[in-house]
């Protein structure tokens, strides 16, 4: 590295020049005091830049968020029922005591996200637009997010981060220095059969992780901090702590909001200095794949591209819920198997509207949509 700044430099300028957005993806996701391998409890100062603390405008801390650049943070939905006006605080490492690195904001905008149903927890990101920009240090520095495209295979080690309360009930220890853990991915399959028992449903838009053993996990006051995994050099943005059933509970891996799916959904919000997006990929075939259990759907594919087929799906009438428009192609999102209602096996389609309609799977144009819509899980 020391050896050719030169290079680096020109490369720099080069990516700048090509596309102003790219500026985030020099300093995103690298902590210069972060060469941890294996984590401990507390966590060194500044190993977790991005982390950001929310406090109500009587002091009182109610989530976590991270900085994505130097004008915004992200965090969950649900951290905004009530709250008004809260402040951000950036660079600090314990709630209790003086913090030199730190600095905070109040905020000028909270956006949540349109879709965040505050039932289920779909959808449950926000972003805050801070009331000045922040200026990067060895402490106060943006995270990466995952891009559209990335994959997270069960397994990934991922790291979570937050001042929440250490089991139920019990907050940290004085001074009460910031958190970490190491939780792996579960995969949504995996996660599905672990929630879907308990009346609480695993959508696309939701990322998991946690032990079988239990044992480590986010809790109660970390809700909106993330959850990140290393690629090579960078850190990159997962999950945004979401909800769980207890705190670190064996069976119950920490439900998270699934960071790539709202790539388009933040760069329409934020239009200037866009956060650094950055494809996490994982190799091998997802043992989640291989997970199973009663109500997991047989077969939900993932939209992996934008279909663009000008076919229409002729709505077979076998369900009480039937569509009864003709629908283009392009506005399927997923599918799934089902009996429900029909005299043979009927294909559910989902459009990007949320809305489902039944399908006939021995129709050859509602063929050709579900091998366009062919993926992985995630
Ligand atoms: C801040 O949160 C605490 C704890 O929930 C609450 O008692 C207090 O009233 C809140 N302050 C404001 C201004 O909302
Ligand atoms: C979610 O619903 C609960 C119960 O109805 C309510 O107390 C809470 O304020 C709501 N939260 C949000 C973020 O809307």
């Amino acid at each position: 590295m020391a050896s050719t700044p030169g290079t680096i430099r020109v490369l720099t300028t080069l990516l700048l020049l090509a596309r102003g957005s790219l500026s985030q993806l020099d300093v995103c996701g690298q902590p210069p005091r972060n060469s941890r391998i294996v984590g401990g409890e507390d966590a060194p100062a500044g190993a977790w830049p991005w982390q950001a603390s929310l406090h109500n405008s009587s002091g009182h801390k109610f989530c976590g968020g991270s900085l994505i650049n130097k004008d915004w943070v992200m965090t969950a939905a649900h951290c905004f029922s009530r709250t008004s006006g809260p402040v951000v605080y950036l660079g600090r490492q314990n709630q209790e005591g003086s913090n030199s690195n730190e600095v905070s904001r109040t905020v000028s905008q909270i956006i949540r996200h349109p879709n965040f149903n505050n039932v289920s927890r779909d959808n449950d990101i926000a972003l805050l637009q801070l009331s000045s920009s922040v200026t990067f240090t060895n402490f106060i520095r943006p995270i990466c997010l995952a891009a559209a495209d990335s994959t997270f295979n069960r397994g990934t080690t991922s790291w979570v981060t937050g001042w929440g309360t250490i089991k139920r009930g019990v907050s940290l220890p004085s001074p009460q220095t910031l958190q970490e853990v190491d939780v792996p991915v579960t995969g949504n399959r995996n996660c599905f059969c672990k929630y879907n028992p308990r009346g609480r449903t695993i959508t696309d838009n939701m990322i998991c992780a946690g032990r079988d053993e239990g044992g480590k996990d986010s809790c109660q006051g970390d809700s909106g901090g993330p959850m990140v995994s290393k690629q090579g050099s960078v850190w990159v943005q997962a999950g945004v702590v979401s909800f769980g059933i207890g705190c670190a509970r064996a069976q119950f891996p920490g439900v998270y909001a699934r960071v790539s799916q709202y790539q388009s959904w933040i760069n329409t919000r934020i239009t200037s200095d866009q956060p650094g997006f950055v494809t996490f990929t994982s190799t091998g075939t997802d043992a989640d794949l291989s997970a199973t259990c009663t109500g997991l759907p047989r077969l939900i594919k993932k939209v992996s591209h934008t279909p663009t087929s000008p076919a229409y799906v002729r709505v077979e009438e076998c369900c009480s819920n039937l569509y009864p428009k003709r629908i283009p192609a392009s506005q399927i999102k997923s599918y799934k198997y089902t009996n429900l209602d029909c005299p043979k096996k009927a294909v559910i389609f989902t459009t990007l509207k949320g809305i489902e309609m039944c399908a006939n799977p021995e129709d050859k144009q509602v063929q050709d949509i579900m091998e366009k819509l062919a993926g992985d899980w995630e």
